[in-house]
């Protein structure tokens, strides 16, 4: 039995940090900082941390086959040079909601840019229901629009096989499966695969293991859930010291170690006392699981 370890890696203090991506090829985690405008890249070996702001709350970040980085910026879709810290829009998303922003993204096995949108929050958690939709960006930069009535969109990710798409709006409480068809990005066949329970709080991001279990961070839950998609039980939970986990991804050698994202914003001053880690990056080890790379957008 090999015993987990939970630690804060980076006291970054990120505003709403999420979106962690783990780039093999420079052995470093890519993540976000929403409202801080901010993305970022991290070596964990070096220590160093390369930082770029953006003009808009950046919600996610993904690898690009061509090199670089794409990146939900706003209402955009766009690719991200952090060598010279350009930014150039491919698509734009949502133009008759002007309240609304991209949330989490992810690429899909094919090299699709899956993301989707929300209306901009009042506090966390608290917004005008129903405004935001999926969508994704194919390699030619076309954008396809899966549905609208969103809440929260969250997150994303496909089965082993590539034949599931697993989706989280968080404020159903509930991590749902589709059909997938990775030949032409269709999906079909919503259904429910784990309904949260009250003190796991609201679901939030989301990754897969080569067991094909699904990892859930939960906001303002202040921990980490496992999930059998198969039979709709959870395997394991992992509670972390702070409350606002938002998403996680596996990294590191051999993609043996989870890392997770989480949020400063919405704490009251006494939690932030108890939590002063609160917005760092957090890494999981011992888990006796690993992840797989993540997919990087084919566009
Ligand atoms: C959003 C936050 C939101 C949180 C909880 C995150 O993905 O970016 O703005 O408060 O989910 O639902
Ligand atoms: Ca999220």
């Amino acid at each position: 039995m090999s015993s987990i370890k939970i630690e804060c890696v980076l006291p970054e203090k990120c505003h709403c940090g999420e979106s962690p991506v783990w780039e093999e090829s420079s052995g470093s985690l890519l993540f976000v900082d929403i409202p801080g405008k901010k993305l970022c890249r991290w070596n964990p070996l070096t220590k160093a941390v390369q930082r770029m702001t953006v003009e808009a709350p950046v919600s996610s970040v993904a690898l690009r086959q061509s090199g670089g980085y794409v990146a939900t910026i706003g209402t955009r879709f766009c690719t991200v040079n952090l060598q010279d810290q350009s930014v150039v829009t491919l698509a734009t998303v949502d133009k008759d909601k002007k309240n609304n922003r991209f949330n989490d993204g992810k690429v899909d096995p094919a090299g699709r840019f899956f993301a989707g949108t929300m209306a901009e929050e009042t506090a966390p958690a608290v917004l005008e229901r129903h405004q935001g939709s999926l969508y994704a960006l194919f390699p030619d930069h076309q954008v396809k629009k899966y549905f609208d009535q969103v809440d929260i969109s969250n997150g994303l990710d496909w089965s082993l096989d590539h034949k599931i798409f697993y989706y989280i709006d968080s404020l159903a409480y509930s991590v749902d499966a589709f059909d997938y068809d990775l030949h032409t990005g269709e999906i079909s066949n919503r259904r429910s695969i784990y309904k949260l329970e009250k003190e796991e709080q609201i679901p939030d991001g989301m990754c897969i293991d080569t067991e094909g279990k699904l990892w859930v961070a939960c906001y303002n839950g202040g921990r980490v859930i496992r999930l059998d998609p198969e039979t709709g039980k959870r395997l394991q939970t992992v509670k972390l010291p702070v409350d606002k986990t938002t998403s996680c991804c596996f990294g590191g050698k051999d993609y043996s170690e989870l890392y997770v994202t989480c949020a400063r914003d919405g704490l009251d001053p006494d939690s932030l006392a108890r939590q002063p880690e609160a917005g760092g990056i957090f890494k999981i080890t011992g888990l006796g699981v690993k992840g797989i790379a993540p997919y990087a957008y084919a566009g």
